[in-house]
């Protein structure tokens, strides 16, 4: 055991142990479920954190007990120079684990400066394997670029990739088989993400979200699947390995089995504020403080009690109000998810 590793406990005993940075509120794509098109405003350009502001904090909070770090969007390749940021967050020690969560549009171009910068693991996004599809989903024509975007981060090593699909019924549940074939051929780890109410514009209704026992049953009745568990009692995924021994795949259950009770979860925005739920509408203004000339003790010391004040279990408290027939999706204000990244 770690003995001196830092613990610091929400209310309902949560430890904090994983930060996910969005680099840029910033994307190439505009896919339908998560780009609130019409009434989103970009952050300022002078908002953005910059990489010394951005190193900082992450060390302030790899000190208050994070072990984890994820890179996120928007699409976090549109930041300038990300090998450099990945590059100094490496070299903070105490780190386990530094990974990124992107489109893969730009992976091509990116992926071994990244990798020799010290990205440990790449998770991609694709919904569909048909152009049409892909153009009407992402609002964008580049499946092809995702698709070789994935197929050089596999060339170069990198191990997982995982490939997120997002599921709507009747949109792209006649995708599940073709993405599982694909990843299987291909060395993928494929998971299928519950389609969620994420910001204030996605138009959710509880229909459209492809529940996972139907993912499941889907697959098993082609690809029999024999149950693993979670990576770790606080990853998102329940995995499960194809019985034939050709991999893995993974479901992220938010709406019909949240997972809150092991959240241990902290986000980072790319202009400075800390979020501690996706589904919050609060934040609180870290680079206020640190352009402000704030010491490190007392951003520690923010940091701290606002993990030490949380109480956001919104997945379990959303599951409770669906199965009391009164969950209303627009009753409650969020940020939207290409400003928290996921
Ligand atoms: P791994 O470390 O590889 O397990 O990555 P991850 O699943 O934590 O991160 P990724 O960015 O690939 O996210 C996959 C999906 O899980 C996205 O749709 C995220 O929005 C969702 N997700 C990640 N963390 C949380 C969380 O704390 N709560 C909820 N509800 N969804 C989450
Ligand atoms: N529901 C589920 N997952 C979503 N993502 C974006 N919007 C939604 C949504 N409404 C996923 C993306 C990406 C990850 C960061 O979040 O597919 O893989
Ligand atoms: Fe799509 Fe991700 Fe960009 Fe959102 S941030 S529009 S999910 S590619
Ligand atoms: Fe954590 Fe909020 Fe997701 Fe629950 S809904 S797992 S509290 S981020």
């Amino acid at each position: 055991m770690d003995v001196d590793r830092v613990s610091i406990k929400d209310t309902l005993g949560r430890e904090l142990r994983d930060l996910r940075i969005s680099v840029t509120d910033r994307c190439n794509f505009r896919c339908v479920y998560c780009m609130p098109l019409e009434q989103y405003e970009w952050i300022d350009r002078r908002e953005i954190l910059t990489f010394e502001e951005i190193t900082r904090l992450a060390g302030l909070f790899l000190q208050s007990g994070v072990e984890e770090i994820r890179l996120t969007g928007g699409e976090p390749l549109l930041r300038h120079g990300l090998d450099t940021l990945v590059s100094a967050l490496a070299g903070l020690g105490g780190l386990k684990d530094l990974s990124l969560t992107t489109n893969a549009s730009h992976l091509k171009e990116h992926a071994a400066g990244l990798m020799r910068a010290g990205i440990g693991r790449v998770n991609a996004s694709l919904d569909t394997l048909s152009p049409a599809k892909f153009r009407a989903l992402t609002r964008r024509d580049d499946l092809a670029g995702v698709l070789e975007g994935l197929l050089t981060a596999r060339l170069l090593g990198f191990d997982p990739i995982k490939i997120n699909s997002v599921i709507q019924r009747g949109v792209n549940d006649d995708d599940i088989l073709p993405l599982v074939e694909f990843s299987r051929q291909n060395g993928f780890w494929l998971r299928f993400i519950e389609f969620m109410d994420v910001g204030n514009s996605n138009h959710w209704v509880s229909e459209r979200m492809m529940p996972k026992g139907e993912i499941l049953d889907l697959i098993h009745a082609r690809y029999p699947l024999e149950e693993a568990g979670r990576t770790d009692p606080s990853a998102p995924a329940v995995n499960y390995r194809y019985a034939d021994r050709k991999g893995n795949i993974g479901v992220i259950a938010s709406v019909t089995e949240p997972f809150c009770a092991g959240c241990t979860r902290a986000r980072l925005t790319a202009d400075g504020k800390l979020v501690l739920c996706l589904f919050s509408d609060r934040s609180l203004d870290l680079k206020r403080l640190l352009r402000g000339g704030a010491g490190d003790r007392e951003i520690l010391d923010t940091i701290r009690s606002a993990w030490e004040a949380r109480t956001d279990r919104y997945s379990e408290e959303r599951l409770e109000a669906m199965n009391a027939g009164d969950y209303e999706p627009g009753s409650h204000r969020k940020i939207e998810m290409i400003r928290i990244g996921g």
